[in-house]
């Protein structure tokens, strides 16, 4: 029916965003994690094993719907049988068996938001810095430690100014910061 909420019954790789059903309340907000030198990845995966901010992220982020490049979509293919997901990609061969997929990253937006939920931008590097200024919050865990890693969080400070809350917790002798951040 016109207007009503589509259907989640469509084939993940089949799915077209109509612009009459678009969601455009949903909320876009980005999510990482960084250490110093805002290190985030290494060798296609994360550099650390922080339960804590792992569980931080899982929580966050359960009843949204995540965009990702493929590198990541790669490495969180486990994760997303149980989560509704959209990858990126300009291959237009390639299918992700437990998410949906767009060529770029407006579309993976509208994607997202047809499915009516808040959308958040999880990487990887090239997605986070197209979307800082398509985002309005940025939840980011500031790791205090040195890690060596190929992959870094874009400056973020000239977008996201104003603090929103932040937390701090010792976990696994790394000290972690829960910063939340608005424009
Ligand atoms: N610490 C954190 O919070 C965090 C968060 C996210 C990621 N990471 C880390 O970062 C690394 C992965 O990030 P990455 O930057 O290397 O790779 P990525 O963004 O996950 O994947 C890159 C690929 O995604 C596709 N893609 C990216 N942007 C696109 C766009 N705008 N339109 C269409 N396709 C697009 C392309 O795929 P095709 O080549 O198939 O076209 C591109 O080659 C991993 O180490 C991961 O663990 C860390």
């Amino acid at each position: 029916m016109e207007g009503s909420t589509p259907s989640p019954t469509f084939h993940a790789n089949e799915y077209e965003p109509t612009p009459k059903k678009l969601f455009l309340c949903s909320m876009i907000r980005m999510i990482a994690a960084c250490a110093h030198n805002r290190v985030m990845g290494a060798g296609g995966t994360l550099p650390w094993k922080i339960k804590a901010d792992w569980d931080y992220f899982l929580d966050t982020t359960k009843d949204g719907v995540l965009i990702m490049g493929r590198r990541c979509y790669e490495d969180f293919t486990e994760y997303a049988r149980t989560r509704q997901v959209v990858a990126l990609s300009r291959d237009p061969e390639i299918v992700f068996p437990h998410a949906c997929k767009a060529s770029n990253l407006p579309d993976g937006i509208k994607l997202a938001q047809s499915m009516g939920k808040n959308v958040w931008i999880c990487g990887g590097e090239k997605v986070y810095r197209d979307a800082m200024t398509l985002a309005e919050e940025l939840y980011i865990t500031l790791i205090d430690a040195h890690f060596e890693g190929d992959a870094h969080f874009p400056p973020w400070e000239q977008y996201f100014n104003r603090e929103i809350s932040r937390k701090e917790i010792f976990s696994e002798g790394q000290r972690l910061t829960f910063l939340v951040l608005g424009k």
